[in-house]
């Protein structure tokens, strides 16, 4: 088999270790080394050693040249909403002069705009539009993403949502999880209607998530367990019933207001409880003692204008798995840059360097069941690789807004090349 070699780093993340989420100290540890190179064949990495070692072992391969840059796992976007039609830049204006996020809902804009807008594009438009943003992903180091429905808010549009993320990941250079997030909202039709809200979820347990794990269109089902959007109790009823349907979970929890939601989720066992930004101490206890990850998503508090952010550091010292992710969606987080959620988490979370590394790779794989997978340069991992213009781990973070990748890999094919 054809053997390349990524050699000739001037320093290398691995991440290397456990093939599990790295949580409390464990997460200032992304491995750095010094000389080290890795060689691929096929879609996997074969060999993590220094450059002598694997050009002695692979005398004929191919080699890409790092140039003296930084050599590390592909970034893992473990929660991005990217299929979807319009830009909203009016709400974002609105929100300058005071209306809140969760009020442009109640007055049926914000997801509802996005859930209008979907329905009425083609799922070939949808295609097409979300392409260059998986692009735009790729050229930040970004190999492997997670991508939601939640902007169809029918059965049909949910699905239909679904097959273009299939369609997305049967063609595009990517690793992409789907997961089906029906549970986004209460559609418009049904919140105006008696008992609308309990006939949407009737159609989630009974309709959409069934028929989601029946086609194999999604590995998670989530939710927004949020005061104002699902109470607790709806959300446990909603993600008990996602399960028995064969769905694993995720949770868009305590994002504005404290609901319970991360309390919930360490209960329910769900792969990963995201936003935390108004998540109690007993939340914060609760994620610790689990194995639920915490993943944050700083770019999301930044563009509401909060002037919050998750608590970061308690989470750690607390011991839990903390991954970061850009929420990459039309109203809250419209992000492709991944790396400068590295730089939100020094600046904003107060996160070393290490812990921002560990957050983006290994722990973002474990918020997707994939940390055997992917996140790691080492033997047996998937080959997702990126090269970026630096030659020190903590330059990503710092150099803010720039794009320094020149070369990423997704299960050892280029998805993005300078
Ligand atoms: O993660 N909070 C809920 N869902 C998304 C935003 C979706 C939207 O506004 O379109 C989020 O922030
Ligand atoms: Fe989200």
């Amino acid at each position: 088999m054809n053997t390349t070699l990524f050699v000739n780093a001037a320093q290398t993340v691995t991440c290397a270790g456990a093939a599990d989420a790295r949580r409390g100290a464990a997460m200032n540890d992304a491995g750095i080394r010094t000389g080290c190179g890795v060689a691929v064949q096929g879609e996997m990495i074969v060999k993590v050693d220094t450059d002598a070692a694997l050009r002695a072992a692979f005398p004929n391969a191919h080699e890409v040249d790092c140039d003296r840059g930084l050599l590390a796992p592909g970034f893992v976007d473990s929660h991005t909403h990217a299929v979807f039609g319009a830009a909203r830049f009016a709400e974002h204006e609105l929100r300058a002069t005071g209306v809140p996020y969760l009020e442009i809902a109640r007055r049926g804009g914000g997801i509802h705009s996005s859930v209008r807008d979907l329905r009425a594009t083609s799922n070939d438009a949808l295609y097409a539009l979300a392409v260059p943003r998986i692009a735009r992903l790729a050229a930040g180091g970004v190999t492997t993403i997670e991508i939601k429905s939640g902007y169809g808010l029918t059965v049909h549009d949910e699905l239909r949502t679904l097959r273009v993320v299939r369609q997305l990941q049967d063609t595009v250079s990517m690793r992409i999880v789907p997961t089906c997030l029906g549970a986004h909202e209460v559609p418009l039709e049904y919140r105006d209607a008696p008992d609308g809200r309990l006939a949407w979820i009737v159609a989630l347990e009974e309709e959409l998530h069934p028929a989601v794990a029946r086609e194999g269109l999604a590995v998670f089902a989530d939710i927004f367990a949020e005061p104002g959007v699902f109470t607790t109790e709806e959300s446990r009823r909603i993600l008990l019933g996602a399960r028995a349907s064969g769905l694993a979970l995720k949770m868009h929890a305590d994002e504005l207001h404290d609901g319970g939601a991360a309390v919930l989720g360490a209960e329910l066992g769900v792969t990963s409880a995201d936003h935390l930004a108004a998540i109690s101490d007993s939340g914060i206890a609760a994620l610790a003692a689990s194995r639920t990850v915490a993943t944050l998503l700083p770019s999301t508090m930044l563009f509401l204008g909060t002037g919050r952010q998750a608590p970061a550091r308690r989470l750690i010292e607390a011991g839990a798995a903390v991954a970061l992710a850009t929420d990459f969606n039309p109203g809250t987080s419209p992000l492709t840059s991944f790396p400068m959620l590295l730089t939100l988490a020094v600046s904003e979370l107060r996160m070393s360097a290490a812990e921002a590394w560990v957050a983006a790779t290994v722990n973002g794989a474990a918020a997707l069941g994939l940390a055997a997978q992917t996140g790691q340069l080492a033997e047996g991992f998937s080959a997702d690789i990126a090269v970026h213009s630096a030659d020190d781990y903590r330059e990503l973070p710092y150099w803010f807004g720039e794009r320094l990748c020149r070369v990423a890999w997704s299960r050892g094919r280029a998805c993005h090349s300078s």
